[in-house]
């Protein structure tokens, strides 16, 4: 029951200025693909989860027999992997022990607006100060603009949203590029009893997949373009990468194009672009001997009503794809490349699957996957407002003429309303609204099979005109809307949206 898309397949796709490593780059498919730890609460009550979370210096072995230093959520890159069930509220509390001040932002997180990272509620670690950055990529900024906690913060998520995969991420002000290229990144998956009843992929065949770009110095250390790497915390990125950093070396769960021994079985793929400014689009090489390559079950905001099968699939930076591929359509002793269309040398490869043994699927991918009602019944004459966004510039960026301004509400739609937000781009934006998560109802060239579902990032071609529908549900207060290029989002290209 499963429709395939010949794919939507964008030669022009990647925007960015490219960073080579100064070093050999690693071989292909000599490590093992690594899962992150999953986290463990401190303690839990009646109706909540308790963790905690510390952003850190670490050191990570991502080159043979290197040392890399990386900035981490408790030192590690990918972070610990935070699993919540549907309702029941999580507080996370985020120590920041780096010279540099943090936010934390829950991506997809249906989350109040005190506890949504915005980008100047700051952490400082403790005896740390606040940098004085005055004026940054055309934005305005003065020391009174942020909300410091010093040490570290509280964040309650009431997590009152469908199962789906989330991810959590740096968010600070001016500097989330670096900092989340430097490794503040990690999933948080959110499980209900709608999924929990599917005969989906399990246990070890239901896995995560963090993909991302980087390069590195001659000495194996990340190399990010900043005006002056030792100012990191002072100096954004270089003006010369205002379009974006792309690397040369593709990382999965924060290790060099791995591999992955598999059974002729179906697997579950939370498949997570976190890179700065690279777009993917991938595909199996063979291709599967019958079916489609990827069986996509959900979207950025959970589960699809129905699967859809893809051959290929565009995710830009911030979408997430929750796929099952099906290896009984391979032979055992089969290897398998997970490719990227849109790379070449270096970034057209992302990792190896080993087809090594056989197996009794005991999963299977039902024709429904999730009760599509609340879907459905999101309609666009229920909007009472059309807003235009337009996405420009170049450095700074811009949104509708201008760049950010804290100072500025560029959007204010009341509480509970429905709206419909007309989107045009120069370039290519992928476009990430908090809050919500939205329906993709309309795009210049049509929509396209993979735009299904709930979505929070919306992926615009150049000189496009997509059209999304949401509700302002639940939550009053001050959310951002920006381009996940996060150069861009970095160089002024967001919008403050003032709910209710
Ligand atoms: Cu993934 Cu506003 O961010
Ligand atoms: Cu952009």
């Amino acid at each position: 029951g499963t429709a395939t898309s010949a794919g939507n397949c964008d030669t022009s796709s990647v925007t960015g200025t490219l960073l080579s490593s100064d070093g050999p780059l690693p071989p292909y498919f000599a490590v093992p693909l690594p899962q992150p730890p999953v986290l463990r609460p401190v303690s839990t009550d009646d109706t909540t989860d308790y963790y905690e979370l510390t952003a850190r210096a670490g050191s990570a072995r991502i080159l043979p027999g290197v040392n890399t230093t990386i900035w981490g959520y408790d030192g590690i890159f990918p972070g610990p992997t935070i699993v919540s069930r549907s309702g029941r509220r999580t507080v996370v509390r985020h120590f920041n022990e780096l010279p540099v001040p943090t936010a934390a932002h829950l991506h997809g997180g249906h989350t109040p607006a005190d506890s949504d990272g915005y980008p100047t509620d700051a952490i400082v670690r403790t005896g740390g100060t606040l940098p004085d950055i005055r004026q940054y990529a055309g934005m305005t900024m003065s020391p009174g603009d942020f909300r410091v906690n010093y040490g570290y913060r509280d964040y309650v998520y009431p997590l009152n949203q469908r199962a789906a995969t989330l991810w959590y991420h740096d968010h600070r002000m001016g500097f989330t590029a670096p900092q989340v290229y430097y490794g503040l990144a990690g999933f948080h998956l959110v499980s209900d009893d709608e999924e929990a009843g599917l005969p989906l992929p399990g246990g070890d065949k239901d896995l995560l997949l963090m993909i991302v770009d980087r390069a590195f110095d001659g000495d194996g250390q990340l190399k990010y373009p900043a005006t002056d790497p030792s100012l990191l915390h002072e100096v954004g990125v270089s003006s010369r990468y205002h379009n974006g950093v792309l690397g040369d070396t593709i990382l999965v769960n924060g290790v060099p194009w791995p591999f992955l021994d598999v059974a002729n079985t179906r697997y579950r793929f939370r498949i997570l672009n976190a890179a700065n400014a690279r777009r993917l689009e991938l595909a199996l090489d063979p291709p599967p001997a019958d079916g489609p390559h990827f069986i996509q079950v959900g979207s950025d905001g959970g589960l699809l009503g129905r699967p859809v099968g893809h051959d290929l699939i565009s995710i830009a930076q911030g979408e997430r794809f929750d796929v099952v591929v099906d290896f009984r359509n391979y032979q055992v002793g089969d290897r398998v490349t997970l490719v990227n269309r849109a790379g070449s040398g270096s970034t057209a490869v992302v990792m190896q699957f080993r087809v090594g043994r056989r197996e009794i699927d005991q999963s299977w991918v039902p024709s429904t996957l999730s009760d599509p009602s609340e879907y459905d019944a999101l309609t666009p004459d229920l909007a009472s407002v059309t807003r235009a966004m337009r996405f420009s510039g170049g450095n700074p960026w811009e949104i509708n003429g201008a760049p950010f301004d804290l100072g500025r509400v560029d959007a204010d739609p009341k509480l509970d309303a429905t709206e419909i937000w007309k989107i045009s781009t120069s370039a290519h934006h992928p476009v990430h609204l908090h809050l919500v998560q939205f329906k993709i109802i309309a795009r210049t060239a049509g929509v396209r099979p993979t735009d299904g579902g709930w979505k929070d990032t919306f992926d615009l071609s150049p000189r496009e005109d997509g059209y999304i529908l949401t509700r302002f549900s639940d939550y009053p207060g001050m959310y951002v809307f920006h381009c996940h290029n996060l150069e861009h989002e970095d160089m002024a290209m967001m919008a403050n949206v003032a709910v209710g």
